[in-house]
């Protein structure tokens, strides 16, 4: 396994590299979701980047970036279980922003009007950001994204084709716990208590599907908010179902197997999301 700090050395490593080159960009905290994207990427590619780097600019909340779980360490032990050969990019924020750590601004098509988007101001502009710079420098054929971040996966798919990049973005299913839950960073932020009830996400989405073809929308999302307002450890932020792939919430009185669920809450101060295909 070899780690490099800087894009300059990486780059110069990358040309002496065979191709395709798939890469998986994260953020650490490795679960067995990150490591699905990496094992897709070793099976469909003859060499794998995976960079581990917070990026500081998609943090609208500077507490969660001071307190996101990092385990470098533990990473580097998962990575290297799948192959030796996987190639490491783990910079310094200056490598990548220099002195001027912001965004740029991307025109996002009002992807990121919405959910996430409209809850955390500025998000998608730094995934965007950081996403690009990578697509840019390291020019992998492929970049593996997980459906669970689906509102990042179609910025990321819409931003790679409007600046018609050459690599191909590929998502990936969602990997869970036994109970349901997506795996994400965040889980292991959970009390034991939190961590019993956080399945509910996974629960409540798995009850619109199974009602999708029963009931229209807007009861579903009566049942969700009742469902919620009954949990005590849990507080509800939004459930939405959209069309499949447009992030544009469907019509109340529209049955919704043909949508896509969405749905965060916060447990504490820790908050989560899910998504599910309701077909
Ligand atoms: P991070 O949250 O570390 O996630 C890295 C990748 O792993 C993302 O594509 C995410 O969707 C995927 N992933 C996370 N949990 C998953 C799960 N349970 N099943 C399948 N895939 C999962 O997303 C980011 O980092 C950042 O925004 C990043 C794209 C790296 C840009 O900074």
């Amino acid at each position: 396994m070899k780690v490099f700090k800087t894009s300059q050395s990486l780059v110069e490593y990358l040309s002496i590299e065979t191709r395709p080159l798939g890469m998986v960009p994260t953020m650490g905290a490795l679960h067995l979701g990150h490591l699905s994207l990496i094992e897709r990427a070793v099976e469909e590619n003859q060499s794998v980047l995976t960079s581990i780097f917070v990026d500081p600019t998609q943090f609208n909340d500077k507490n969660d970036l001071v307190n996101y779980p990092t385990s470098i360490d533990e990473d580097l032990l998962q990575i290297e279980k799948i192959s030796k050969k996987i190639l490491v990019y783990i910079p310094e924020v200056d490598d990548i922003y220099g002195n001027i750590v912001e965004s740029k601004s991307f025109d996002l098509a009002g992807l990121d009007q919405v959910m996430e988007g409209e809850k955390r101001s500025g998000h998608f502009q730094g995934v965007a950001t950081v996403v690009t710079h990578f697509l840019k420098t390291f020019t992998p054929d492929r970049a593996y994204f997980g459906e669970k971040d689906f509102q990042q996966l179609l910025i990321i798919d819409h931003i790679n084709r409007s600046l018609k990049l050459k690599t191909k973005i590929i998502g990936c299913p969602i990997v869970r716990e036994k109970d349901g839950l997506a795996m994400s960073s965040r889980n292991r932020m959970l009390t034991p208590d939190q961590r019993n009830q956080a399945s509910k996400l996974f629960e409540a989405l798995q009850m619109v599907k199974s009602n999708a073809k029963k009931v229209p929308y807007r009861s579903l999302k009566t049942s969700v908010n009742a469902f919620f307002e009954k949990q005590d450890e849990i507080t509800l932020d939004y459930f939405m179902i959209t069309g499949p792939n447009t992030l544009k919430e469907i019509h109340l009185e529209q049955p919704v197997d043909q949508g896509r669920g969405f749905i965060a809450a916060y447990l504490g101060k820790i908050r989560l999301i899910d998504n599910l295909d309701m077909s």
